[in-house]
């Protein structure tokens, strides 16, 4: 009998996450003696839980909110992506060190060239949200090369502050757009992106118009709850490339369970269905 690998996600509260449906389908399908749980676990226990994971046989974690921050500082190493984002989200050890790692980057950008492979990197970009999602976003389109990228925000500061954080290590991309304005500043954007939490299931809407867009350009809400935002349903009324939130997700799920698990996974149709039926229990 093999020992049994033992991962999980953490985060306060914990109990809407759908990560154990994601690395349950991974692990029931490779057959793997493994488990991945969620845990609850307060901002007062996150130190002693992180630095006791071994003891309590633990191979790694997934990291939510409100811990992602925190995290970064409770690791013996950081990767250069968890370094420039500012935030963690999966653990694993290697060599006896616990290292911090983000692949939320990983996730939004995997899942953009899956559903959009004509997507170029070679035209600006409209970033919606200066959030933690967004922060990810950024340095994803910015590692790719995007050219440059708009950010706007309903509080102008927090963009600027994001914007100025990341124009130090990214020579000047971000150039940061009034709220009010963004609708007149996206005819050279061939991706416009909302990383806020408008349109989401019980917030308020998302009110934009996008006529301006350029006819190939690819809209990509990270709202996954619905699946099918308004933001989505203009895009394709326009005949515009919608990417929805949900790939992001289960994409961003892969690099862990390799690390705890030692297999690297697939994102398929089963197991995107597989999370859209529960995400339907809860609408
Ligand atoms: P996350 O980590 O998921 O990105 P967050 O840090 O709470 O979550 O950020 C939420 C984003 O949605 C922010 O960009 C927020 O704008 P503010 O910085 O102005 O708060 C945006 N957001 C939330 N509610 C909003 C609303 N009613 N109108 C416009 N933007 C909103």
């Amino acid at each position: 009998m093999t020992t049994k690998i033992k991962a999980g996600v953490i985060g306060w509260p914990i109990k809407h996450s759908r990560s154990p449906i994601i690395h349950g389908f991974w692990l029931k399908q490779h057959q793997i003696n493994g488990s991945y749980d969620k845990i609850p676990v307060e901002p007062d226990e996150l130190s002693n839980f992180i630095s006791s994971l071994k003891q309590n046989g633990l191979s790694g974690i997934n990291i939510t909110v409100p811990h992602k921050i925190e995290a970064l500082k409770l690791a013996d190493l950081i990767t250069p992506d968890a370094k420039a984002i500012g935030a963690a989200n999966t653990l694993w050890f290697e060599d006896g060190q616990l290292i911090a790692g983000n692949t939320d980057a990983h996730g939004f950008i995997t899942h953009l060239k899956t559903k959009a492979p004509t997507w170029k990197s070679d035209k600006p970009a409209m970033v919606m949200g200066a959030g933690g999602a967004a922060r990810a976003i950024l340095y994803a389109l910015l590692k790719e090369g995007v050219p440059q990228i708009k950010l706007t925000n309903r509080t102008t500061e927090r963009a600027e502050n994001l914007a100025s954080e990341f124009n130090k290590q990214f020579s000047d991309k971000i150039s940061v757009i009034e709220w009010n304005d963004k609708q007149s500043n996206m005819d050279d954007c061939s991706l416009l992106v909302n990383s806020t939490s408008l349109g989401m299931n019980g917030n308020p809407p998302l009110e934009i118009n996008i006529d301006t867009l350029p006819a190939k350009a690819v809209v990509y809400d990270i709202v996954y709850a619905p699946l099918e935002t308004d933001l989505l349903k203009s895009a394709k009324t326009r005949g515009l490339t919608a990417v929805d939130g949900l790939g992001m997700l289960l994409h961003q799920a892969v690099p862990g369970f390799e690390k705890w698990f030692g297999i690297r996974p697939k994102v398929t149709d089963e197991l995107y269905q597989l999370v859209v039926d529960d995400l339907e229990k809860d609408a």
